[in-house]
């Protein structure tokens, strides 16, 4: 049997953020970042909505990018004096997970971070509050997904949470919130819902309700995300539809070790999600395609990539992934990304063999010891082949 969850309503469009005038509730906390949301006139407009709504409003600031343990148990304690029956988590992902994990801690305070983490191992949330997830950054798809990425900084680790108990029970894709997005974060958060959508569709559980969505996903990021990053509009909201398309995709099959190893490093040198993921991707498809090559192959067909049979193919499609990073300024290397190469190599079996043991490694295709994972973190770091 498998499961294919997803939130109850997906408002997506200009003007989406307008459905909030349709809540119905007494109280909202809206979990945000830094204040990009507000220099921009979307927290006032989203306010302005909620309390046409008649619901009394909270913001809970100051989110971190990769949220802390700490700031999750803060905003918790937030909710639990303030006794929101509606969670809003405005923002990239980081401000959106951090609502999600505020949230399972809000409703049971004996929670702890360490019970969690085992996933699907979450009571029954919406026992005190539903939650609504409204994405400014392109790539995630936290607003539709059922994770949520929390950073514990004491042990240099990312984890992430797995339960479909913490899918949004509304989401909202408005392209308005992504068009302030800076080049970097655009080139970022894209490639981050490129890797999305291929680790979903080679995954091992990969089904008839996913590819479709992997697949459109991909030819929508190969189509638009230079367009977007050169500040095309429509090109822009294209890209909104496509991450979410992927998150709804990955969300049901979950990912790869990509993910895994991005998490990892990230945890350690603080390299942007998507832009780990982007330097990775080329050396993961070389990795697993020696088991799922004919997958990689589907994908560059469809693409009008070159290739006579599925290693061709799938040459051409590691070939387009370096290209597109190239064309967004993304770093071929972690070397040429600044990560200090001694560093690096002191904490390579540390990452690796917590990359293992991420979640999101029981879906990748190619089984994996801490052994190959260190080998291709050091084909990612010196821009060298997979060939083993
Ligand atoms: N839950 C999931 O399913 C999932 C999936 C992938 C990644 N993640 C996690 O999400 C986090 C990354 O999220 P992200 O890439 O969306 O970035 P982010 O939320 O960390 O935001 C990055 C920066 O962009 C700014 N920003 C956000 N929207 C903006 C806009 N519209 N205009 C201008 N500036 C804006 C923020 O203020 C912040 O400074 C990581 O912690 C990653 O591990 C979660
Ligand atoms: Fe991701």
């Amino acid at each position: 049997m498998a499961r294919f969850t997803l939130p109850r309503d997906i408002y997506h469009g200009k003007g989406s953020i307008d459905v909030l005038k349709e809540i119905e509730g007494k109280k909202a906390i809206i979990v945000m970042g830094g204040g990009s949301m507000r220099r921009f006139g979307f927290l006032q407009k989203i306010e302005d909505n909620l309390k046409a709504a008649g619901l009394e409003v909270m913001v809970f600031d100051g989110v971190e990018s990769d949220p802390s343990v700490e700031t999750v148990m803060k905003g918790a304690e937030a909710m639990r004096s303030f006794e929101p029956d509606w969670i809003i988590g405005l923002g990239g992902g980081s401000p959106i997970d951090a609502a999600k994990a505020m949230w399972i801690f809000y409703e049971y305070p004996d929670f702890t971070f360490k019970e969690a983490i085992v996933p699907f191992g979450l009571p029954k949330l919406r026992k005190k509050a539903k939650f609504i997830a409204i994405a400014s950054t392109s790539g995630t798809a936290t607003e539709v997904t059922a994770f949520s990425v929390i950073t514990d900084y004491a042990a240099k680790i990312k984890y992430p949470l797995a339960d479909f108990n913490i899918t949004p029970d509304i989401a909202i894709v408005d392209p308005d919130l992504a068009e302030t997005m800076p080049q970097k974060l655009v080139a970022h958060t894209g490639m981050d819902a490129m890797t999305h959508a291929m680790e979903a569709y080679v995954s091992t559980i990969a089904d008839n309700f996913t590819d479709p969505l992997a697949l459109k996903a991909i030819e929508m990021v190969r189509d638009n995300i230079k367009k977007s990053y050169d500040g095309d509009k429509h090109a822009r909201a294209e890209m909104h539809d496509a991450q979410c398309l992927a998150g709804m995709a990955f969300s049901n099959v979950s990912l790869g070790i990509v993910h895994s190893m991005a998490h990892k490093i990230g945890g350690v040198f603080h390299v942007p999600h998507g832009c780990a993921n982007a330097i990775m991707l080329p050396s993961v498809i070389e990795f697993n395609a020696a088991v799922c090559g004919e997958r990689y192959a589907k994908i560059a067909k469809m693409l009008n990539l070159e290739g006579e049979n599925d290693k061709e193919l799938t040459k051409s499609l590691v070939k387009l992934i370096r290209d597109l990073n190239k064309e967004l300024n993304i770093p071929a290397t972690f070397k040429e990304y600044g990560v200090d190469e001694a560093e690096f190599l002191a904490n390579l079996a540390f990452m690796a063999e917590n990359a293992v043991a991420d979640a999101c490694t029981v879906t990748n295709p190619r089984k994996v010891v801490p052994e190959e994972i260190e080998k291709i973190y050091k084909a990612s770091f010196y821009g060298e082949e997979v060939d083993f």
